[in-house]
């Protein structure tokens, strides 16, 4: 039987059981009475860098002791087993790329690189906690900003097209922990049930997307998708 192409598209909820908070919850979706849609954009960082800093070095202590979960590691082992195979993550904490997979598009960004505000360095870091805040470009000086996405900036365009092209090649979508409220990811199902794909969605509760898709299968994705993989890989003969 030929291996259908497998895409899989990953939100916050993939990272909620090994600890990292959600963007939307009520306990995780706050620090210091703000909210990451107050401190996640470039009029927040050009009016107080230092507290944009502050956020988001609490944010890498905080995934500095979280370790990928059993939802990360089924995604690394189709990673390693499907010769068609694609994962995208909004997320930006790097548990993707700990868990061992490495075709990965980061939507978002990654929040173990800083860039520069000003010139064209970049860097990966994975110091915490990360000093002087905030760090300066050792190339011109400019302050280093993380690199992930911000509210009101484009994603790449590169990373985009990439993911879009592979949502509508793909035979079946995984769309993962997601809220799919925030465009332009919560698109992206739209071109692979366009094209006859299937798209199955794992999430705790139902989201603006549930009415659309193949199946939406509730409930911890750290337990729902290695059942659905182990049911995969039986049917394709894989086990
Ligand atoms: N298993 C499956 N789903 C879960 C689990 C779990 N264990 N825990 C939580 N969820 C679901 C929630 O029900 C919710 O639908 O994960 C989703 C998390 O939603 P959000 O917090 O909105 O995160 P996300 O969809 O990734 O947000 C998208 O918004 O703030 C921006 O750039 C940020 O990448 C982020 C983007």
């Amino acid at each position: 039987m030929t291996l259908p192409r497998l895409v899989a598209l990953t939100g916050a909820g993939v990272s909620a059981a090994s600890g990292v908070p959600t963007f939307r919850s009520a306990e995780g979706g706050l620090w210091r009475r703000h909210r990451p849609e107050e401190l996640a954009t470039p009029s927040a960082f050009a009016r107080d860098p230092a507290l944009v800093w502050e956020f988001y070095d609490w944010r890498r202590q905080l995934i500095a002791g979280c370790r990928p979960n059993p939802a990360h590691l089924t995604l690394a082992e189709m990673d390693a087993l499907l010769p068609h195979f694609t994962l995208i993550t909004q997320n930006v904490d790097g548990l993707h790329h700990q868990a061992g997979s490495r075709r990965v598009l980061c939507l978002h960004g990654d929040i173990w690189w800083l860039k520069c505000s000003r010139c064209h360095y970049r860097e990966e870091n994975h110091t915490v906690p990360l000093r002087p805040l905030p760090p300066l470009c050792p190339c011109c000086e400019a302050y280093l900003r993380p690199d992930v996405v911000w509210f009101g900036e484009a994603l790449s365009p590169s990373v985009l097209s990439r993911a879009t092209e592979a949502c509508a090649e793909a035979d079946i979508l995984l769309v993962i922990g997601t809220s799919a409220l925030v465009y332009p990811a919560a698109q992206l199902p739209f071109y692979t049930l366009q094209h006859r794909g299937r798209v199955y969605e794992f999430n705790t509760e139902p989201t603006p997307l549930s009415g659309h898709v193949t199946e939406s299968i509730l409930g911890p994705c750290e337990e729902t998708l290695p059942a659905w993989w182990c049911d995969f890989q039986n049917e394709y003969g894989l086990a």
